[in-house]
């Protein structure tokens, strides 16, 4: 089953049949809210609101942890993430959809992985590839399909958060090779390649990087909104032309990730 996690201006998923709602408890605390399953074209899902319906968890109170067991606990086989980002690439402007393939990680305190305590063996994951390949290529075939315009690739620099980036720290992320800047990329992807869950995103740019084009004084939060509905509106088309395109295409499509399972070890 597919599980869909959208973030801001994304938290609902109207157009499902068969809408129901599950409150799904896990070892790790409740996650962001109850879970929304239902169908697509025949296709079922589960839906996640990231930040909560209301929008009320901001991105360093979510608990991913529980956010990605629960999808794993009700039967999810694999993750569309939907992640709204500021674009430090010169090219990637509001309105712009991207399809990462690389993330860097600034954020901190943020509880990262299931392996902790005394009981569990230190356990690490192979994360050069840090996004599923089989969901990347799913994102691009269904946005192709439909005639939207996605950047393929690109790095995606995860801040702390909540308050947006000075212009100094874009430019040294520009620097260290970032493309992108969102606040929720990790370590929700890091914890589904610890589930062994395939995992995806398709970020939307809302604005420029701080410091950057029409962001070179201050990012308009105004505008955001604006350029935000109007994206929505693509993503949806394009999540609808994923679960699709799952019914046209061969079933049971292993994840061609070469990272993406039997990738643990576990140190003593
Ligand atoms: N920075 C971080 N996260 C974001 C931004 C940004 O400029 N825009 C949307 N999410």
């Amino acid at each position: 089953m597919f599980a869909i996690i959208g973030g801001s201006g994304l938290a609902n998923l109207t157009e499902l049949d068969r809408r129901r709602r599950e409150v799904v408890r896990t070892p790790y605390g409740d996650p962001s809210c109850a879970l929304t399953f239902g169908a697509i074209d025949g296709v079922d899902l589960v839906f996640l609101a990231r930040h909560g319906y209301g929008h009320t968890i901001a991105p360093h109170e979510i608990n991913y942890r529980a956010n990605l067991w629960a999808l794993r606990e009700v039967g999810a086989t694999q993750v569309l993430a939907v992640a709204t980002v500021g674009g430090i690439r010169a090219d990637l402007g509001p309105g712009a959809l991207v399809i990462p393939d690389q993330i860097i990680d600034y954020t901190s305190a943020r509880k990262g992985s299931f392996f902790e305590g005394p009981d569990d063996p230190v356990t690490h994951i192979d994360f050069t590839h840090p996004y599923s390949e089989m969901v990347r290529a799913r994102f691009a075939a269904a946005a192709r399909a439909i005639g939207e315009t996605v950047a393929l690739g690109g790095t995606y620099g995860c801040t702390q958060g909540p308050r947006l980036e000075t212009a100094a720290e874009i430019r040294r992320m520009q620097r260290d090779g970032c493309d992108l800047v969102g606040m929720t990329g990790m370590p929700e992807a890091a914890l589904a390649r610890e589930l062994e869950l395939p995992y995806g995103a398709l970020a939307v740019v809302a604005n420029h990087a701080a410091g950057i084009g029409e962001s070179s004084q201050a990012i308009s939060l105004d505008a955001i909104g604006v350029v935000m509905n109007l994206a929505m509106e693509r993503v949806r088309r394009i999540l609808a032309a994923c679960l699709r395109a799952s019914v046209d295409s061969t079933s049971g499509a292993s994840d061609a990730s070469p990272s993406a399972s039997g990738s643990k070890f576990e140190a003593s």
